[in-house]
């Protein structure tokens, strides 16, 4: 048989783009010790690392690289140390750890100026000096540099990363209700004017994505049983993460990923501005409150064109706010004068706000409608609402049975849908985990499959009868899941 051969680089994209910078960086770091700037050799190792963050800022938006102990993290992702690279590494490390220097961040595509800026200014610190990295930082400010960050190491914080699988939905879990914090901060900054952290917001849009390209049930799951409190909030981020989750699908290169992320939190930004009375008015909304609710794209709009700050992104996040009541066949709201074809951010957008606007409904509602009806009206409405051909991908991305939906099996057993089927034909048999009563409380049990058929009648061992509302059973559905 033949040895199976090491395909880790083709795999694990993280850990190849990370290994490709460390090893260029190092060299030129490395290189700042015996040359001056205007050294030939310096011009040429500059021009190689550049050639490799350029390349990853053009494919994955950023480049975080930070060290927690001794593992390196590419954009939150461990990298995976190759043995024959582990001496560069280990140099790097030795290097980095002298300075006090735990992370460096490049958010936009940088020049050779400034690159030789930073790892001259690097490679001129103090040793074991622990504000090292503020002293760069500042000088990177002086000379203008917005698009180098470097951060302290820290020798035993290691929130933020997470390692293994199980560690995947700590992380998941964590930058779904770090969302719900940066939209309620975004939405303070408004209100009080004042300005945004525009790269944390970018980097947490980018963490969602990570989260979402590595394992999106977490995501899709806390999107489906996300708390009542908050429900703006949550409804936004929900939004981001179906609209993520589905722009993936589809093949939305990574990079624009995290926009389309951005434009899903901010699609309802207009709200901001509608009186509380109206937004949670239980009764019947007269036409003048009616105006106003459909007024809520344009004020977004407006919005977010006054957010200087967001530079290319506000582009984006204009589709997200303008286009999402719009409707596939332009029947929608705001009424335009003339036709427009709406964005493909856009279209998805719309997609992603109906189905969690009406799974999720409004205060006075807390029985959610069935995810089945919804998918069902979204089918029938495809071609006039939606954009037909991304329905359908929706339809399958979500199922008749949504990560999180609380289920009665004919055996009588209660379970919690944990993962959905990828082929479609079975839509209707997830993954279940099977949820016991004892003790007061209910307990999870084992996960069983429900494509399971008993070996001598071949019928299926378990079938799905009948959703169940977690209210009723006063369950917090959302502790079994993360
Ligand atoms: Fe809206
Ligand atoms: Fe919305």
């Amino acid at each position: 048989m033949p040895e199976e051969k090491p395909t880790l680089d083709h795999e694990h994209l993280p850990t190849k783009l990370g290994t490709e910078f460390i090893i260029k960086f190092h060299r030129l770091l490395k290189g700042t010790t015996i040359y001056d700037r205007k050294n030939v050799i310096i011009g040429r190792l500059t021009q190689e690392c550049l050639g490799v963050i350029n390349g990853i800022i053009q494919s994955e938006g950023n480049l975080f690289l930070k060290i927690v102990r001794d593992n390196f993290f590419f954009n939150n992702i461990r990298i995976i140390v190759r043995a024959d690279n582990y001496p560069i590494f280990k140099a790097f490390w030795q290097e980095m750890r002298k300075r006090w220097i735990g992370d460096i961040e490049f958010s936009e595509e940088v020049n050779g100026e400034h690159l030789k800026d930073l790892v001259y200014l690097l490679s001129g610190v103090e040793e074991n000096n622990e504000s090292n990295y503020l002293y760069v930082k500042k000088q990177l400010e002086y000379r203008g540099i917005e698009s180098i960050q470097v951060g302290k190491l820290e020798f035993f914080k290691d929130e933020d990363i997470y390692i293994d699988s199980e560690d995947q939905k700590k992380y998941s879990k964590e930058v779904y209700f770090k969302s719900i914090g940066l939209v309620k901060e975004v939405v303070e900054s408004i209100n009080n004017q004042k300005a945004l952290n525009i790269r944390k917001a970018k980097r947490l849009m980018q963490n969602v994505v990570n989260a979402i390209m590595q394992d999106d049930s977490t995501l899709l799951g806390l999107a489906n049983i996300k708390n009542y409190d908050d429900y703006t909030f949550n409804h936004s981020v929900n939004v981001a993460i179906y609209a993520i989750a589905l722009g993936q699908r589809i093949g939305v290169p990574k990079k624009r990923l995290s926009h389309l992320g951005m434009a899903g939190l901010f699609h309802d930004m207009g709200k901001t501005r509608i009186p509380k009375e109206i937004l949670n008015k239980t009764g019947k909304l007269t036409p003048e409150e009616w105006a106003m609710m459909r007024s809520h794209p344009v004020i977004g709009t407006e919005l977010i064109m006054r957010m200087k700050e967001w530079g290319e992104l506000s582009t984006r996040m204009i589709q997200g706010a303008f286009e999402h009541h719009l409707r596939y066949d332009l029947t929608g709201y705001p009424r335009l004068t003339r036709k427009i074809k709406i964005t493909l951010f856009g279209r998805i957008i719309a997609i992603a706000d109906f189905y969690d606007a009406l799974v999720r409904p409004r205060v006075y509602n807390r029985f959610p409608y069935v995810s089945e009806k919804i998918l069902g009206i979204m089918l029938e409405r495809s071609g006039k609402d939606f954009d037909p051909a991304i329905v359908k991908v929706f339809i399958n991305m979500i199922g008749i049975y949504p990560l999180g939906t609380l289920v009665l099996l004919n055996t009588n057993e209660m379970g919690l849908v944990t993962q959905i089927q990828e082929d479609t034909e079975l839509i209707d048999r997830p993954k279940v985990c099977l949820l016991y009563y004892g003790d007061g409380e209910y307990r999870k049990g084992k996960v069983v499959d429900l494509r399971e058929t008993d070996q001598v009648t071949g019928d299926f061992k378990r079938s799905i009868v009948k959703t169940l509302d977690p209210n009723e059973y006063n369950m917090n559905v959302a502790e079994f899941l993360i």
